[in-house]
């Protein structure tokens, strides 16, 4: 890598051999970004090539329109021709001493279509939706694309959710299909998965479950609503004819925290996500023939469906996923993990970045970490030390660090610099991804200068891979999306600035989500996890500083009855962890006799977060209770 001021650029001979490596290609999208994408969607396999490729009736838009598509076409079917027995997927488990497993583009071809077929003899059709609660195993990946290829829509909960997080999930989705696994390794020990997807099920419409056996740990089985994964596929044909999608029917629904309570589940097309997937991985991790891929994010996220199931797959590529917990079983694991297959492309989130950070240089020192080319950072702002730390220990210098901004709803990467392009500057994402047209907006609608701080937005014709919908709520969908600046501007709920070369740097978001480890989160949600509990009458959640994770929640309650502050903590704690799961665990509790109210009775959340800072608190005559701040400011003491 070349540094030339704060900026750092691929060295020519990177830049030769790189997959893009010419700004015109910036140019040449943005002179007619619909045609750009055309090009791009001619690449992938089309069973019926689309009319139109795009159609705007704001708010509204459609891709690839008139289009047929089955992805898993494309993933799986297009790679026998040349890729047949290339390896596809490599599985890492979190033991040191199990075996990993390899399957090639033949093997996950035939797994998924057995499961396909197994899925259909269940009774499942094309727009079901089916749920996934699995660990990072890969019959997680075959699930995905087995209803992909039946055009059944799945819909991933991530496995350290609770049972009850799965039974809103799955009661909005209507799912009659379940697949789980009996446990998994979780540092060592069995996490029973199935009890808690026996929890989830209830008050759901879920008939059958279908239950991979990963960990052997005993679970309760109940016959007639409780399959085998093993026995279900034993039998099966390994061909199941690919289901003839729309473009824009949905391929997968995906729930996500949004300002209020209630997770929004986030509806992804076929067509648009498909060519999205593919070409943000191809270009942005430059995924070449023998690169061996592995981002670490779990499949119960966005990072997860795109980057470790759809984008490599669409591009043929080799690529790793790993059961276990990152520092299991010491903070070494993850690079030898890297030196272990060869990664050459590594992509990971700062958080994690930062805990290595704290574990010390001698973990990374100990490897050789000589296979990695390009490095990926997403989820959340990574910070100037993290970038240096991840830069210099991980990447000696070599690799050109792509820091990649993009949300569930986006489907994919949507800002970052190219990696045989550059600049790359710490703490800024970089630039538009080719074909997608962004704008900082001030509070008057209008772009921001330089340096100045605004609201980020998506202009037409935004993205494919941009969500359509939020499922079973269109109002919350305009709501969130397409009021602020009105119908034909997408809305991203962060605030971001530009500086002279034209680099993206994202400040955070706008609205009462957080981000924790990378992990969104609403404070909302958490807030109405603890009106739940029966003597707590008002609450507040904050997001404060954290020196690991980013941000970390923050309560304050208020409670009824004489409880004391330990008490209430643990309560709160349990709560929250019985709504949601251990990764929403506030890192304080404050009992409090009130919270600062405006005169509307409205609950001041920003003093409550200036309380965690050096900023002033500003005049405070508006509140009609000022006393409470200061009794607050004496328990923070
Ligand atoms: O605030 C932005 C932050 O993560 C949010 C989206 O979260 P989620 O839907 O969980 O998706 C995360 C993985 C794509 C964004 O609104 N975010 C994501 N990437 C970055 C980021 N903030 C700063 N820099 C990034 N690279």
């Amino acid at each position: 890598m070349i540094k030339k001021g704060e900026l750092y650029y691929p060295d020519k001979n990177f830049q030769k051999k790189a997959l893009i490596n010419n700004r015109a290609i910036y140019k040449k999208a943005s002179a007619n970004p619909v045609k750009f994408w055309e090009g791009l969607a001619k690449e992938i396999f089309w069973q019926k090539k689309w009319k139109k490729a795009f159609e705007h009736k704001p708010p509204y838009f459609k891709w690839f329109v008139g289009g047929k598509i089955n992805i898993t076409e494309s993933a799986l079917d297009k790679n026998l021709e040349e890729k047949k027995n290339k390896v596809a997927l490599i599985w890492e488990p979190e033991a040191v001493g199990e075996r990993q497993r390899i399957f090639s583009y033949y093997d996950l071809f035939r797994e998924v279509n057995r499961l396909a077929n197994a899925l259909k003899k269940m009774g499942a059709q094309k727009g079901d939706r089916i749920g996934i609660y699995s660990p990072m195993i890969p019959e997680v990946i075959i699930s995905m694309l087995a209803c992909a290829r039946i055009g059944a829509v799945h819909a991933v909960v991530f496995s350290a959710f609770s049972p009850k997080a799965l039974q809103v999930r799955l009661q909005d989705t209507e799912a009659k299909i379940l697949i789980t696994a009996d446990g998994y390794f979780r540092r060592g020990k069995v996490v029973n998965l199935k009890q808690g997807a026996d929890e989830g099920i209830k008050e759901t419409k879920v008939e059958k479950i279908v239950v991979v056996k990963r960990a052997g740990n005993e679970i309760f089985f109940q016959p007639d609503r409780d399959f085998w994964y093993q026995d279900l596929i034993k039998n099966e044909s390994d061909w199941c004819p690919a289901e003839a999608m729309d473009s824009e029917d949905p391929l997968f629904i995906l729930y996500t925290s949004g300002s209020t309570g209630k997770p929004k589940g986030c509806v992804h097309s076929c067509g648009g996500y498909g060519v999205q997937a593919k070409f943000t991985a191809k270009w942005i991790f430059d995924l070449k023939e023998d690169d061996i891929f592995w981002s670490t994010a779990d499949v119960g996220w966005i990072t997860g469906h795109t980057y470790s199931c759809y984008g490599p797959l669409l591009n043929g590529a080799t690529f790793v996923i790993f059961e276990g917990a990152p520092d299991y079983p010491d903070p070494g694991r993850w690079c030898e993990i890297i030196d272990k297959y060869g990664i050459t492309t590594f992509y990971t989130a700062p958080t994690a970045i930062r805990m290595f950070e704290k574990y010390g240089v001698e973990y990374p020192r100990k490897y050789k970490l000589d296979s990695l080319q390009i490095l990926g950072s997403v989820g959340e702002p990574i910070d100037k030390a993290a970038w240096q730390w991840y830069f210099k220990e991980v990447g000696r210098e070599k690799c050109p660090l792509v820091d990649t901004w993009w949300q569930t709803e986006t489907g994919g990467i949507l800002i970052t610099s190219l990696p045989g392009i550059g600049p790359f500057k710490p703490t800024f994402a970089g630039i538009h991804f080719p074909g997608v047209n962004f704008a900082i907006l001030n509070e008057k609608g209008k772009s921001c200068k330089i340096g100045e701080q605004g609201n980020l937005v998506i202009l037409p014709p935004f993205a494919p891979g941009l969500l359509r919908g939020i499922y079973k709520n269109p109002e919350k969908y305009l709501e969130t999306y397409w009021s602020e600046c009105g119908n034909k501007i997408y809305f991203t709920s962060d605030g971001a600035c530009k500086d002279k070369n034209g680099l993206i740097r994202i400040v955070g978001r706008i609205d009462d989500v957080i981000k924790v480890a990378g992990h969104r989160i609403a404070t909302g949600e958490l807030e109405s996890a603890i009106a739940l509990h029966s003597d707590i009458t008002e609450c507040a959640v904050v997001g404060v500083a954290d020196e690991i994770k980013g941000e970390v929640p923050v309560a304050f309650v208020v409670c009824k009855t004489d409880k004391s502050a330990e008490n209430i903590k643990e309560e709160v704690v349990r709560q929250i962890r019985k709504e949601i799961g251990p990764i929403a665990t506030p890192k304080e509790v404050y009992l409090v006799k009130d919270l600062p109210k405006t005169r509307s009775g409205k609950i001041m959340r920003r003093i409550l977060r200036k309380l965690f800072t050096s900023e002033e608190l500003g005049d405070l005559s508006a509140l009609s209770n000022p006393e409470s701040v200061e009794e607050i400011k004496l328990i923070l003491r």
